[in-house]
């Protein structure tokens, strides 16, 4: 983010980490969350979301997208309707935002894509907590690093911060109290050690990176 003229799209920016991403660039970010009247799970109301944000603002030089429901439960006691809304939270919301956003990205050439996932889902490894959640994350991995080489060749990049537990008035407090014995920094993360991460991400210094899943979890052992 340059000066005070770049713009930055925080989608799922109404609390928690998207919170602290938008409070960080206060003059310059435009929030989009069901309560401001825009859900990312339906293409229609981005799509108009998107056209009046241009109208006002332009193409923004940044788009981060924060939204990914989470619910703590086994596969084999995951209803449908628990694993539906799960990737429509996590992955469908992304697919529906990238699709409505990063053409106007790559048609100025320029532009920074951060999405989220959750620690551990780029690992070839079981994820028992909650399976359907974390499938829907390492999907969301598979979709960044397809889309960061799609889209390299306009300037724009694409990647993923992968948070362990991070603590924030509406996270989830029991699980993480619960598993706090496995960080090996001995503390649960906070929403500005996510904040260093994303700062980073839109800064100069990370022009060249891109397709990376970038973890920010104190070194979780779950
Ligand atoms: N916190 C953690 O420890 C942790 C750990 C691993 C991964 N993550 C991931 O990191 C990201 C941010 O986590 P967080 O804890 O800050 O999330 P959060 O507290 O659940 O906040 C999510 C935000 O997204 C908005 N939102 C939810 N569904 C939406 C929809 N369909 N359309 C538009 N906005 C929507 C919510 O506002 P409305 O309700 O008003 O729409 C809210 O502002 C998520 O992807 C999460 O899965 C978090």
């Amino acid at each position: 983010m340059n000066g005070t003229t770049d713009r930055l799209l925080v989608v799922g920016g109404g609390q928690g980490i998207g919170q602290a991403i938008a409070d960080a660039w206060p003059q310059q970010t435009t929030v989009w969350t069901r309560s401001r009247g825009i859900d990312a799970t339906d293409p229609r109301q981005l799509g108009e979301a998107f056209a009046n944000h241009r109208r006002a603002h332009g193409v923004p030089f940044a788009l981060v997208h924060t939204i990914g429901d989470f619910v703590e439960q086994p596969l084999l006691r995951t209803d449908l309707a628990t694993w539906r809304h799960l990737f429509a939270s996590n992955l469908d919301s992304a697919f529906h935002t990238l699709q409505a956003i990063v053409p106007a990205m790559v048609e100025s050439r320029r532009g920074r894509v951060v999405l989220f996932a959750a620690a551990g889902v780029d690992k070839d490894r079981a994820m028992l907590r909650a399976p359907a959640y974390f499938a829907a994350k390492a999907a969301l991995v598979q979709l960044a690093r397809s889309l960061a080489v799609e889209v390299a060749p306009a300037g724009v990049t694409v990647n993923v911060i992968a948070p362990g537990l991070i603590h924030h008035p509406h996270s989830h407090q029991q699980s993480q109290q619960r598993l706090l014995a496995r960080v090996p920094s001995g503390r649960l993360g906070t929403v500005e050690d996510v904040l260093g991460m994303v700062r980073y991400l839109l800064s100069d210094a990370a022009a060249y990176v891109t397709g990376q899943v970038l973890t920010v979890d104190g070194g979780l052992q779950a």
